[in-house]
């Protein structure tokens, strides 16, 4: 039976409206993006993953990932770190700036990551796995949430015994990317494990990996039986995907629309990184948004080498003139961030 993509659905009292939900992607998931994700049709949008240390010493890098805007939510913040007090400290903080849903991170294959016991090295332990997400679980009153990889080696099946045990330990969905730390990003999501894991347990599972299209979600859904698909690296510098996913509209955006979301998102992402960070960060998503047989290549390249921000604008405008309508109309349809930003609780700095 085929699942309708735009019907809601729950995790516990946490309404989600679309069966699409926007992966937390590391240096890509930025409130900019995430509001973008929102406005394209994601039901529910997760942060990149947020250091459990860098909140236990109120780092104030660390302390900017929990700035939430109003028109974020339904909206999960994702940690990580391998000590359950420390974990269970920081997800306090993570509810007390107003997330819907404290994820955890049980998949990153990074090894900055796994060597200091947090990420996928939890996949293998399970025991120190449950009771990160037992003292998560019992340290906030919203739902807690688990993203994990099916395992550590390739062709592993840890997922499907971990998962049962987490969800006994408090966790209320469970998203699978079914490939394993080793595998990186290579080969394909086995998707038959998400099905199994859906059988395993009794919380919505979400199906994280290689959903490109609405035939891949669609056939993700019914072979699976997930309650939601979880979409990333198609929707890096393409919001368009999502609205085809959802449903809501097929046609491949024009040059103008493409141009004028990049200078919307070069503009939020200004405003929340500064214009210094910001810089470095936005070369990747030039090629994310101008690839795609968008743009010649060698236009990524010539806005790559630019050296401010604002002659990136002008070239840009120069090859999609009418670029500046759509913005215009963008920018009366989005509420500025200012608008809508809201302040840390004072809590979470420690009260001074
Ligand atoms: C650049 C990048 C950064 C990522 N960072 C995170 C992260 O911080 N936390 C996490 O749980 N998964 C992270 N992932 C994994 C994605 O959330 C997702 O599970 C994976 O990319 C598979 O989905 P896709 O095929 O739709 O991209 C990252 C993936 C990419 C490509």
């Amino acid at each position: 039976m085929q699942v309708n993509l735009r019907s809601a659905w729950r995790i516990r009292d946490v309404e989600i409206p679309t069966r699409v939900v926007l992966a937390p992607m590391a240096g890509v998931s930025v409130q900019a993006f995430r509001r973008q994700g929102r406005r394209y049709g994601a039901g529910l949008v997760c942060s990149e993953m947020v250091s459990c240390a860098g909140l236990e010493h109120r780092n104030e890098r660390t302390l900017g990932y929990l700035r939430i805007a109003s028109d974020e939510h339904p909206l999960a913040i994702q940690i990580f770190g391998g000590d359950p007090a420390t974990m269970a400290e920081a997800a306090r903080m993570v509810e007390a700036a107003g997330a819907d849903l404290v994820d955890i991170n049980f998949g990153c294959p990074v090894r900055k990551v796994t060597k200091t016991g947090a990420g996928a090295t939890c996949l293998a332990e399970p025991v120190r796995a449950a009771s990160i997400v037992r003292a998560v679980s019992d340290a906030v009153s919203v739902p807690v949430s688990v993203k994990m990889r099916r395992g550590l080696e390739n062709g592993s099946r840890a997922c499907l015994e971990l998962g049962p045990r987490l969800v006994d330990a408090g966790a209320e969905t469970l998203t699978l990317h079914p490939r394993s730390a080793q595998q990186m990003y290579t080969g394909e999501a086995d998707h038959s494990l998400t099905a199994q894991l859906v059988e395993r347990v009794d919380v919505p599972v979400i199906a994280s990996g290689d959903v490109t299209s609405r035939a891949r979600a669609h056939a993700v859904l019914a072979t699976t039986g997930a309650a939601a698909v979880m979409v990333g690296r198609a929707a890096q510098g393409n919001p368009w995907a999502i609205r085809q996913i959802v449903g809501d509209y097929d046609a491949d955006p024009s040059r103008e629309e493409v141009v004028a979301e990049l200078i919307l998102f070069m503009r939020e992402t200004i405003r929340e990184l500064g214009e210094r960070k910001a810089t470095g960060f936005l070369k990747k998503f030039y090629g994310w948004y101008l690839g795609r047989g968008r743009f010649p290549r060698t236009f990524k390249q010539e806005l790559v080498e630019l050296k401010t921000l604002d002659e990136v604008k002008e070239r840009l405008f120069a090859a999609a003139p009418g670029a500046e309508f759509v913005l215009a109309r963008l920018e009366r349809e989005h509420p500025r961030l200012d608008e809508v930003e809201l302040d840390l609780p004072i809590s979470i700095y420690g009260g001074g």
